[in-house]
């Protein structure tokens, strides 16, 4: 297919095979080798670009990007981030606060601190959560973005907002009527949104795709509508647009969201990919069951609503009809009592050993209503129904957490993998439990402890 969009300013027509990668099209087609390939799963940012669209410029992990996602859109990798007048301001920290040891990775930290420039970003911490380096370490480089915070963006760097945003291509709806069409004559095909998972499949499992539709440009599936009682977000809205979409109502959820990937990560997963994936592991679906979220469902003209904690079925199956999609999720607001808490081996951009969302409702002292869902302690993201069932009519207090306990090994066999054993696991959600009921009762829960 052919796929026409801006690269470091000039407009460049790829004819490619849908599942061509940006990293591959780059180094490959275009002998621009400053992008590097260093974990081809976007784990470690050596490959980030910029790419900007309507809804800004975004930091993106290239090797798990298609090229057909770019269609309409700008590219800028590091050989475009020096302009005509010499080095951007973050390159320049970068050499003054010596940045970089063998280089490897100075690329993708130059293109994630450039964008992060761009857009007025100074937590830089968070900013390159998704950007390794093994041989600098991170002082220097922290410095270096600090020292170009106040440098004025180079303007060149702006070039590329004039873009409008994703053009539709024949694989690419730009509507949700012509996404129903396309999933009806094609039951067995591909739905690739953000490709967080299946640029996976394809970098690291080699699978062929057969035909797929991208969602990027199907506009129908970006929308955040808040009302006064609900937050509705539509499938293709990407995990940054999420976090701030939850963060007034829900802090706890957008914390655990800002620890969701990378930003990378966050710029290109998608909502809808990571509810339709089915995987246990997934971090938004315990946090919405136990916000009782509603999901949207489409079929040809049928649109179906069902309790989100119903769609997951068993292991690999949810309640999809062959040709049917995710068009969306809707949160009740106000639920102020919800909290949720992401455990993993590392702090950013890791996957969740346990993941627990918790609403308990308590009037007069007594417990009247519980929502609690974990992820990480089965094979689908589930409510903890004994455990639920424990503290329901009970007296909010220690006393009776502690009781409910041994509850949670009737709701849960966790497996033992390379992210957690089984009793580690069971101990952990337990915990969460003491940490939530702390957390209500306003104690200082953070539990990220920085050694000084
Ligand atoms: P895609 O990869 O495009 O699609 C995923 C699946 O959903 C495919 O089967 C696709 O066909 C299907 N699909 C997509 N959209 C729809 C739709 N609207 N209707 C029906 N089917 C659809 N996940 C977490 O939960 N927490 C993390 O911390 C986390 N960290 C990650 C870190 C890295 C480095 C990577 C690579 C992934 C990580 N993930 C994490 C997993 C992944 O980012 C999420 O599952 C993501 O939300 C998937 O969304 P996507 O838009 O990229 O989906
Ligand atoms: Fe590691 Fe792309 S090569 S994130
Ligand atoms: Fe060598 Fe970062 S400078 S990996």
């Amino acid at each position: 297919m052919n796929i026409t969009f801006l690269l470091n300013g000039e407009t460049v027509t790829a004819d490619v095979a849908p599942t061509v990668t940006l990293l591959d099209f780059l180094r490959e087609a275009k002998g621009l080798c400053g992008t590097k390939e260093g974990c081809n799963e976007g784990d470690c940012g050596a490959c980030t670009v910029m790419v900007t669209d309507d809804h800004g410029a975004r930091a993106l992990n290239a090797c798990i990007l298609f090229v057909p996602q770019l269609a309409g859109k700008a590219v800028r990798t590091v050989e475009g981030i020096a302009g005509p007048d010499g080095l951007h301001p973050v390159q320049q920290a970068m050499v003054d606060h010596h940045g970089s040891q063998c280089g490897f990775c100075t690329p993708g930290f130059v293109v994630s601190m450039a964008t992060a420039h761009l857009n007025g970003r100074t937590d830089h911490d968070d900013q390159l959560a998704g950007n390794l380096c093994r041989c600098t370490g991170y002082a220097p480089i922290i410095r270096a973005a600090r020292a170009a915070e106040a440098a004025p963006v180079p303007s060149w760097m702006h070039e590329d907002l004039a873009k409008e945003g994703a053009s539709a291509t024949d694989a690419a709806p730009a509507t949700v009527d012509a996404l129903a069409a396309w999933c009806l004559d094609h039951p067995d095909g591909t739905l690739i949104a953000g490709a967080t998972d299946v640029g996976l499949w394809v970098t690291k499992q080699f699978r062929e795709l057969g035909e797929v539709a991208f969602l990027h440009a199907c506009t129908d599936l970006q929308g955040i509508d808040i009302t006064e009682d609900a937050i509705r977000i539509g499938a293709g809205v990407t995990m940054t647009r999420v976090l701030d979409a939850v963060a007034d109502d829900y802090p706890s959820y957008a914390a655990m969201i800002r620890r969701y990937g990378s930003v990378q990560v966050r710029n290109a997963a998608t909502i809808g990919g990571n509810i339709a994936n089915g995987s246990p592991i997934g971090d938004n679906p315990p946090a919405l069951i136990a916000l009782d979220a509603t999901l949207h469902l489409r079929r040809g003209e049928a649109v179906r609503d069902l309790p989100l904690q119903d769609f997951f079925l068993a292991y690999g199956r949810q309640d999809r009809q062959p040709g049917e999609f995710v068009i969306g999720v809707t949160i009740p607001r106000g639920r102020s009592a919800h909290r949720v808490y992401k455990l993993s081996k590392r702090f950013d951009q890791d996957i969740s050993a346990v993941c627990g969302g918790f609403d308990v409702t308590v009037d007069n002292g007594q417990v009247t209503a519980a929502r609690i869902a974990f992820g990480g302690m089965a094979g689908v993201p589930m409510r903890a129904a004994a455990v639920e069932a424990a503290l329901i009519g009970q007296p909010w207090t220690e006393a009776t957490i502690t009781t409910a306990l041994p509850a949670f090994a009737a709701d849960f066999q966790p497996m033992s993998d390379m992210r957690a054993s089984a009793a580690y696991r069971l101990e952990a959600a337990q915990n969460m439990l003491r940490r939530y009921f702390a957390d209500l009762s306003g104690a200082d829960v953070d539990v990220r402890r920085v050694i000084a």
